[in-house]
């Protein structure tokens, strides 16, 4: 059998698969993918406070986790030990505090398990995650997308089409601008809009005396958004307390929204949401 067989067929194909794709996607207002050339940067910590905050904010939403090589929105949610239950052949999402969440985490036996995927296989597990999951009406889908320009961010945002929007996160380092300006450049040819830029991991606060070290150097964030006329959505320090609510599995804009780095991404929030979607 082809792979193609195998897999589902092509996410961008016609016929019958696009309407199937076409009516999933109709329930959902709005689609962010939220992407970046470079790995390590912050992706996963942003698209699962993005969808808590959203979440907190009394929409409708969804977060689906497409690194289907690294899933890591599982162990950020402490939901390792879940998996989503079956329905007339349909998956419904596991439920964490009012958020949908889908990844293929929830879906191996063991979490060392290594996934050995040929792009195909990629593609049709995640135009499953698209057509055989129950989402339901949503507000917002937010997709976790691994690092790259490879075949999971190709095929959610060939699936997805240009009403999403990227969320692009670096960090200050021109090294890491060189491959963001990638995956900006990457939207640019698939005409995904660009909804912003997010600096991650911009400056350390010192939580002794205040004052802010430039770990990272800084300024890819500004530079990234100046060359690409795109806007730049924020800038968030490095905070302690988000690599030890990553660890803990508990979002830190769940209990950590009044510090400087929770208010630093509220308004992240507020500027991708604007008043875009209504509840
Ligand atoms: N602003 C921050 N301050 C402190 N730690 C952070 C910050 N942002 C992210 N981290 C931590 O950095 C690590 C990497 O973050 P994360 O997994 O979100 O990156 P990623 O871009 O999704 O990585 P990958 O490319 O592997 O998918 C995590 O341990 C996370 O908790
Ligand atoms: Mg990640």
């Amino acid at each position: 059998m082809a792979d193609k067989e195998k897999c589902g067929g092509n996410p961008s194909a016609g016929g019958l698969d696009a309407v199937i794709v076409k009516n999933s996607l109709a329930k959902i207002k709005n689609k962010l993918v939220v992407m970046s050339g470079k790995g390590g940067v912050g992706k996963s910590t942003v698209a699962v406070n993005l969808a808590m905050a959203l979440a907190m904010e009394g929409y409708s939403v969804g977060l689906l986790d497409i690194d289907l090589h690294g899933p890591s929105v599982p162990k950020m949610l402490k939901l390792e030990d879940e998996a989503p239950e079956a329905e007339n052949d349909r998956m419904i999402p596991v439920s964490f505090g009012g958020l949908k969440v889908m990844s293929v985490g929830f879906l191996l036996r063991d979490p060392d398990e290594a996934v050995i995927w040929r792009g195909p296989m990629k593609m049709g597990v995640i135009k499953q995650f698209i057509t055989d999951v129950t989402w339901g009406e949503l507000d917002y889908l937010v997709v976790d997308a691994p690092p790259g320009t490879g075949d999971e961010p190709l095929t959610i945002c060939q699936l997805l089409g240009p009403e999403a929007g990227a969320v692009i996160v670096t960090t200050p380092q021109q090294v890491a601008a060189v491959d963001v300006a990638k995956s900006i450049n990457f939207c640019c040819q698939l005409e995904m809009p660009v909804v912003g830029v997010i600096e991650n991991m911009s400056g350390f606060a010192c939580p002794h005396c205040g004052k802010v070290t430039d770990i990272f150097s800084s300024g890819a964030g500004e530079a990234l958004a100046r060359k690409f006329g795109v806007e730049l959505l924020g800038k968030i320090p490095i905070d302690p307390a988000i690599c030890r609510d990553g660890d803990e599995g508990t979002p830190f804009i769940h209990h950590d929204a009044r510090t400087a780095t929770g208010r630093a991404f509220a308004a992240i929030v507020r500027k991708i949401s604007g008043g875009s979607a209504s509840k």
